[in-house]
């Protein structure tokens, strides 16, 4: 047995979106009911604390409540045969949820809070923080998801992996947000790229081997997982 096929997912909100999560982005999407700068910023943070905390509270909270979907699901079962690896712009853990082994998330993770001011101290947190949450210094803590504006200090590694692809597969983001949605530039002409999107926002014609299907994930994820293990048969 030759190794695995590498596989890699990149994944945006559209992947969670059958699971009640909303997408940022979509008609009454959750940017819709915010000013970014104000709730997902150092500066919103630091100008006003409880709003950015509250904003994140009431995510976590919704997070507690929902399950992966079949799009989740499908993906562990693409373990079977390949060696899968999940980078995630999603802070959500539904990839976790549903069993993925090897998930990256780019911009943090809404079930984790970290210090202010030790950026490597970061603790499991699932329940409301608030100010006056304080890490072991006596610190507060803050959300442990990356802000506009803010590095993205997984992206050398979801580089690394994205270049060692045998296949790409893009599901449920816009590709608006830079560093993220350069990682498609990171495979070779060869590589094929599958991408599920309802309103797929990507053109077929700036890239070699491409191939856009126009479904959900729910939908389109399931029947494209079996149809790669058709072709392994
Ligand atoms: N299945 C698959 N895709 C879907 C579904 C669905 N059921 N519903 C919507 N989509 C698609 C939309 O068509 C859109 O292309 O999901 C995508 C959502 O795009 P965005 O809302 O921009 O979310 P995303 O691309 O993940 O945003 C990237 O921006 O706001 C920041 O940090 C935040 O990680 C986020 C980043």
């Amino acid at each position: 047995m030759g190794r695995k096929q590498k596989i890699v997912v990149l994944t945006g909100a559209g992947m969670s979106a059958e699971s009640g999560l909303k997408t940022f982005r979509d008609s009454n999407g959750l940017w819709e009911g915010h000013d970014v700068m104000q709730v997902a910023s150092p500066q919103g943070f630091s100008r006003n604390p409880e709003l950015v905390l509250e904003f994140y509270n009431q995510r976590r909270r919704q997070l507690l409540e929902v399950s992966p979907n079949a799009g989740h699901h499908a993906l562990v079962t693409l373990e079977n045969h390949f060696d899968v690896s999940i980078v995630t712009q999603n802070v959500d853990n539904l990839h976790e949820q549903a069993g993925s082994s090897h998930v990256v998330h780019l911009h943090g993770e809404l079930f984790k809070a970290r210090s202010t001011v030790n950026e490597n101290h970061v603790l499991e947190w699932k329940k409301d923080l608030v100010l006056g949450d304080l890490d072991d210094r006596g610190h507060q803590l803050r959300p442990h998801i990356v802000w506009f504006g803010e590095m993205v200090p997984m992206m050398d590694v979801a580089a690394q992996i994205t270049q060692q692809a045998d296949m790409l597969m893009i599901i449920g983001t816009s590709m608006q947000v830079y560093p993220a949605a350069g990682l498609i530039h990171h495979v070779s002409s060869r590589t094929p790229i599958y991408f599920v999107d309802p309103k797929p926002n990507i053109r077929s014609s700036d890239f070699g081997n491409l191939t856009v299907i126009p479904k959900t994930a729910v939908d389109g994820v399931p029947t494209l997982v079996n149809q790669l293990f058709d072709t392994l048969i």
